[in-house]
């Protein structure tokens, strides 16, 4: 076995390349194959590498000493433009040591002024999308040591050397407050112009323009106008490094050339415009333009690339007489559309999410055209648009007759993150659920965490992206795609007194709700939560604050807070049940206050950890006295809730807020017991509902609301051939009509937050609160009949982890379980008896186990890093069984179950709705009616309620 260090970011970003790096750097690592447990001493050196010699002079070296692999920050002084290059040494409690490869991170641009002026072209036509170009001869005397291109534009822009696309990003320099801040994009060309120079040519630098989320309409504007408008602009600077310390920079400015490109039209809600029938125009001088508002910064934002390539599943021919490619999945992205028609031709595409009545359909995406307009010269052509995106599975192509499937490919994109997740079960609807929450994040997590990537929408909604964190860090790396929301959550607050607009980056927003603006302190407590890394409550504590402090503000004169308008348990079906009752039944002010406790609760717990005593005190006194006026005015003295909904009971017994828990246990399983265990939760009670009911000792409800197959829950849409997560629990209706347009998103990501309670609990693998970054984990699977079997792997911060469980049979389990390197877990068998298996029930043929052995008489056990596996007996069936002897609701739950009632005994379901929790015997007792005949009435039913399985 030979240790390896792997997983070696700075900042979380794999070798960087001109990323911002603020203040400290921050690294981390990860152990494996070592014969040691835990490290003892790590060591970080990094040396600055110049860039014309190559040469290396070293500037940091910790030396031996205790580092924190999950975030060991060094203090060193960073120059712009200039590479590190890093390696962490670690050694292990056995003495043996190891040494990661070299990595790298490449400052940008700094603090350092521009050679670059903005330019524009001189044509202010608002369809104009110009190229700029500039010929550019590198020294051919000399050796290039390396080029870079650092790039930024008011509206988005793509970069070409020599005809080529400059690296693979779209949809730079992203999605930023404009006025505010403007991310600076590097670029390693060194290939590309050292090619140009071997070959004594010429390169030609043109980068084209479009309106993005600057100069396009975007947002909730009523006027349709952009949000920032300015004019499509550009800054530039190449720099061409030669061995022999010599440098060319090449800044825009009026040197450089404008034309017109092909494209004539483009936003991010609408699409694309392009005629290359256009006849060429003389190329005209690019004129010196006024800066942006907003600061040039280092990028933060990942790179958005293509990240799946799907073709076509099919084309259809609808009874309407349209052409239609179906890709079979629902997802977000561009296309590739291979072209070779009379010049002339005029090729309209468009969008939509479903079908109806198998023909194209997009009036979800409301006043968003999501469309690409195309006339063709007559030359064969790949078209693939620049600078739009579109959320999609159906693809309605208008104006070419010989389409084939294979002329069309989907080009999923998102903001490039590496894959952290993968779990199975032995169940193949949960399995496509799991995939569905899956392809909600890939599509709402371009650049921004969006509510949806279709509509007129698809902003960085805040409650949204709250409630999904904890399932995308399940999923995905996303620490670094959240540390840029938060610094853009950051920049609003600064400009709006610490409140936190609905949508960041704000696009004219100005509005702020309970739940919504808590993600800014809820959001950066999960990532360290999930990753150990405190160094997020470091930069964003003072937004933190000063939400909490907003919020506070408002209250004070009476409630203020508390009777502003608020989104409540948004969606929630407890509201009175038309479609435009989106505000669900639980109080909406009620909900205000339980989240300022949760956000002040937060932010002391922040500032217990980074040591700031005081304002710990302060904030622990604001959460208490949050609490006792919930309290008081929600609860009774007996801790009774005046609010009796399902939201209601889960957010008391999540936040302590009834001095009496168990009555809001009751009450809760009652409640949903008496709903059919069928959910009425909206975006407050959903993300926290299977976890609720699994934590008061019921997984059996959170299975049921799982498995449920009828509206509303998550299977309903599953079984209905959803692909992705929707906004509403009824989106489509039974019959697969879509049930309304206002607002009704086939790609909303809320709901698909039930994944992290299929990691944490169905499969397992659920952190130690206490320790952050899933350095213990606590493993007490939930094995479950229908689910088979679960296996997830999880690139947790600190190690990989492997779960495993599956039923053999009714009374058999497997169990394996790998810990990884410095980690701990405590193992929860379920369903083990120590007896059981002393009596030499358990499978004992297998090789002596350390998990089996260990085992304390409770089934609990305490593991370090290995490998561990048990096969066992346990002391109840694995399968629930049904029968006339449980209460009826229970037995109403299961759609085996009620089939079967049906059949056998109709005349049961009529039972009034408040006898539903007695069980049929009961019932029949109570109704003397308990007669010889209906006993082997009762007998037979359950003899075909037991082979449910
Ligand atoms: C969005 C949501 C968002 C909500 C605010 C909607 O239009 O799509 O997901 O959170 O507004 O309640």
């Amino acid at each position: 076995m030979m240790m390896k260090i792997t997983g070696c970011q700075v900042n979380h970003f794999n070798n960087p390349l001109g990323f911002r790096i603020d203040g400290t750097p921050v690294f981390h690592w990860i152990v494996s194959d070592a014969a040691g447990t835990r490290a003892t001493l790590s060591r970080i050196v990094i040396s600055r590498e110049d860039t014309a010699s190559g040469e290396r002079t070293e500037v940091a070296d910790t030396g031996w000493t205790e580092l924190d692999s999950l975030a060991a920050s060094v203090n060193v002084a960073l120059a712009p433009r200039t590479r590190y290059i890093w390696t962490v040494a670690v050694r292990t409690d056995t003495g043996e040591e190891g040494i990661s490869a070299e990595n790298f991170f490449e400052t940008g641009k700094m603090e350092e002024g521009w050679v670059g002026r903005w330019i524009a072209a001189a044509d202010e036509d608002e369809g104009l999308h110009p190229v700029f170009t500039k010929k550019i001869i590198p020294d051919r005397e000399k050796e290039i040591a390396a080029a870079r291109l650092y790039i930024s534009a008011a509206g988005l822009y793509e970069a070409h050397w020599n005809g080529e696309k400059i690296g693979d990003e779209y949809l730079t320099p992203y999605c930023t407050n404009y006025n505010a801040w403007m991310e600076v994009i590097s670029h390693d060309v060194t290939r590309e112009v050292r090619q140009t120079a071997a070959a004594g040519a010429t390169g030609e630098l043109s980068i084209c323009l479009g309106n993005g989320w600057y100069n396009g309409r975007f947002g909730f504007n009523p006027d349709q106008r952009p949000h920032f408008e300015g004019g499509k602009k550009l800054i530039a600077e190449l720099h061409i490094t030669y061995t022999d310390g010599s440098e060319n920079v090449i800044g825009t400015d009026e040197s450089w050339l404008a034309t017109r490109s092909a494209i004539t039209f483009s936003n991010i809600y609408d699409g694309e415009h392009r005629d290359d029938t256009l006849p060429k125009t003389p190329a005209q001088k690019a004129v010196l333009t006024g800066a942006p508002k907003g600061e040039l910064l280092d990028r933060l934002s990942l790179p958005v690339v293509v990240k799946h390539v799907l073709p076509a599943k099919k084309l259809i021919h609808t009874p309407a007489g349209e052409t239609v490619i179906d890709l079979g999945q629902n997802q977000a992205g561009i296309w590739k559309l291979h072209l070779h028609v009379p010049a002339g031709t005029k090729a309209h595409v468009q969008v939509g999410e479903v079908l109806q009545e198998g023909n194209f359909y997009h009036d979800n995406l409301r006043s968003a055209k999501a469309e690409y307009w195309y006339t063709s010269d007559g030359r064969e052509t790949d078209l693939i648009p620049h600078f739009t995106f579109y959320g999609y599975r159906y693809v309605k192509i208008e104006g070419i007759p010989d389409l084939r499937p294979e002329d069309f490919t989907a080009l999923v994109l998102y903001s490039d993150m590496d894959q952290t997740g993968s779990l199975t079960f032995g169940n193949e609807k949960i399995n496509r659920l799991l995939l569905n929450a899956e392809w909600g994040k890939r599509s709402n997590f371009i650049d921004v965490p969006t509510d949806c990537p279709q509509r007129d929408e698809r902003m960085g909604w805040t409650g949204d992206a709250e409630v999904f964190a904890p399932t995308a860090l399940y999923q995905s790396d996303a620490y670094a795609f959240y540390t840029k929301y938060l610094f853009d959550m950051a920049t609003e607050q600064k400009e709006n007194g610490g409140m936190v607009p609905d949508v960041v980056p704000d696009f004219g927003v100005h509005s702020c709700a309970c739940a919504w603006g808590d993600a800014t302190t809820i959001i950066p407590w999960t990532m360290y939560q999930y990753t150990g890394d405190k160094s997020i409550l470091e930069k964003h504590y003072e937004s933190m604050k000063a939400w909490v402090d907003y919020v506070e503000k408002r209250d004070e004169d009476q409630w203020g807070w508390r009777d502003q308008f608020h989104y409540g348990d948004w969606l929630a079906l407890d509201g009175g049940g038309a479609i435009d009752e989106v505000l669900g039944g639980t109080d909406e002010g009620f909900i205000a206050e339980v989240y300022k406790l949760y956000s002040a609760q937060i932010v002391h717990d922040t500032a217990a950890l980074l040591g700031r005593e005081n304002d710990a005190a302060g904030y622990q006194e604001l959460a208490d006295n949050t609490l006792t006026q919930i309290r008081r005015e929600y609860f009774s003295p007996t801790g009774r809730s005046c609010i009796d909904t399902q939201t209601a009971y889960l957010l008391a017994l999540r936040f302590g807020l009834s001095v009496d828990p168990d009555r809001m246990k009751e009450r809760l399983i009652w409640k949903l017991k008496k709903n059919g265990s069928k959910l009425q939760t909206g975006f407050i009670g959903t993300p926290i509902l299977a976890e609720g009911v699994t934590s008061i000792g019921h997984p059996e409800m959170a299975y049921d609301l799982l498995f449920n197959e009828e509206f509303p829950g998550w299977l309903y849409e599953v079984n209905l051939g959803a692909t992705t997560i929707w906004e509403r629990w009824n989106s489509m209706e039974a019959d697969g009509k879509v049930s309304s347009t206002g607002m009704n998103s086939f790609n909303h990501y809320a709901y698909g937050s039930i994944a992290a309670w299929l990691y944490e609990r169905a499969a397992g693998l659920r952190r130690d609160p206490s320790v952050p970054g899933f350095r213990k984990v606590e493993f007490a699977p939930l094995p479950n009949w229908k689910l088979k079997s679960a296996a997830a792997t999880y690139q947790s911060a600190a190690g990989v982890w492997k779960t495993h469980w599956k039923i053999l049979d009714e009374h058999t389990l497997e169990i394996a379980l790998s810990v990884p390197f410095g980690c701990s877990a405590v193992v929860v068998l379920p369903g083990f008896d120590r007896a059981t298996l002393a009596a030499g029930e358990a499978n004992e043929a297998e090789a002596p186990n350390p998990l089996f052995d260990s085992i304390g008489a409770d089934g609990r056990c305490h593991v370090g890093p290995g490998e561990y596996s048990i096969t066992y007996r346990t002391c109840e069936p694995l399968r629930r069984i049904y029968s006339t002897r449980m209460p009826l609701n229970e037995l109403l739950a299961s759609q085996e179950a009620k089939a079967i009632l049906m059949k056998m005994a109709p005349q049961i379901l009529q039972v009034p709705k408040q006898y539903e929790n007695m069980s049929l015997r009961d019932l029949a007792a109570v109704m003397n009616s308990t007669g010889t005949a209906e006993e082997e009435q009762f007998d037979r039913i359950d003899d075909a309620l037991k082979n449910i399985i």
